[in-house]
């Protein structure tokens, strides 16, 4: 599989080409309490998923890329135990906080190559790929990073239900969000391209599904988007997409536990590489 060198490249739009930099970078205020919630909301399926591909067993070679607080590779790493190697990547390992003798964290960009070119019976990668400026190239680099037969299982959003959220200012915000999102270079669909993407890559047996949670105002779900949304306000209210009008009316409703909703669609897909 061809997979050309590249650099992740500092995000500016311009007319001809959309470059992305990480958004929410692990110094803003609240991203480790983010990164926490998303262990809390996610993990628990993510865990449920990779069980299934049954490549994860004792004495396995695992990459995760993207890896955040690390509380899937210490995960995998607990399962490949005693003799097999976890390998969690990220571009800032300043949010880790686990120790373990089997697993190694490294920081890079996927953007930059294969991990370890045809070493890993497992490659994963959980809400990373919508913020790459190039996913195709990430994606390359994560499917040549699998040995022969490995498996690779992508876990990204796809946010078609903000698209009918209520009441109408939530819709609106969430309509200005993907406006900024796109001015970002932030792909909140890349969940539905993930099987034509792999299917083109030449990964084998894909199949994959969509989950969304419904929540209320106070749930775990409401306080990450609270989180995220103040962490990004600055940004949102500067593009001119957002206004703080509508970012207090949804961190209102999500202060308030009788206002149910639904939002992400996370969409896992999986595959296996050829040669076995
Ligand atoms: C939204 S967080 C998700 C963290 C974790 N996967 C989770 O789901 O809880 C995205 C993570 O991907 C990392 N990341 C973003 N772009 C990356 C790249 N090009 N190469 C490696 N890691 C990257 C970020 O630093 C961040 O830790």
């Amino acid at each position: 599989m061809g997979v050309a060198n590249g650099l992740l490249l500092k995000r500016r739009q311009s007319t001809v080409t959309r470059m992305a930099e990480y958004v929410l970078g692990h110094h803003l205020k609240g991203e480790g309490k983010r990164l926490a919630l998303m262990s809390e909301l996610l993990d628990p399926t993510h865990r449920r998923y990779l069980q299934s591909l049954a490549v994860v067993k004792s004495g396995g070679r695992t990459l995760e890329v993207g890896c955040g607080n690390g509380s899937i590779s210490a995960w995998l790493a607990e399962q490949v135990a005693p003799d097999g190697r976890a390998v969690a990547v990220d571009l800032d390992l300043s949010l880790v906080d686990v120790h373990l003798p089997n697993l190694e964290f490294r920081k890079a960009d996927i953007m930059a190559g294969p991990v370890e070119s045809g070493s890993f019976d497992l490659v994963t990668a959980r809400a990373v790929l919508h913020h790459v400026a190039n996913a195709e190239r990430a994606i390359g680099n994560l499917i040549a990073s699998l040995r022969p037969g490995g498996a690779i299982l992508l876990i990204e959003p796809d946010f078609l239900p903000v698209t009918i959220a209520e009441p109408p200012e939530v819709r609106a915000f969430w309509s200005g969000w993907l406006a900024w999102s796109r001015d970002r270079g932030i792909d909140y669909q890349i969940g539905r391209t993930l099987a034509p993407r792999l299917h083109a890559l030449g990964v084998e047996k894909i199949g994959g599904t969509a989950e969304t949670a419904i929540y209320n105002g106070t749930s775990s779900w409401a306080n990450y988007w609270t989180e995220t949304i103040t962490e990004l306000r600055q940004d949102l209210t500067s593009s001119d997409k957002l206004n703080n009008g509508l970012i207090d009316s949804v961190l209102g409703y999500c202060a308030d536990p009788a206002w149910w909703t639904q939002t992400i669609a996370f969409t896992a897909v999986h595959g296996y590489a050829p040669g076995l």
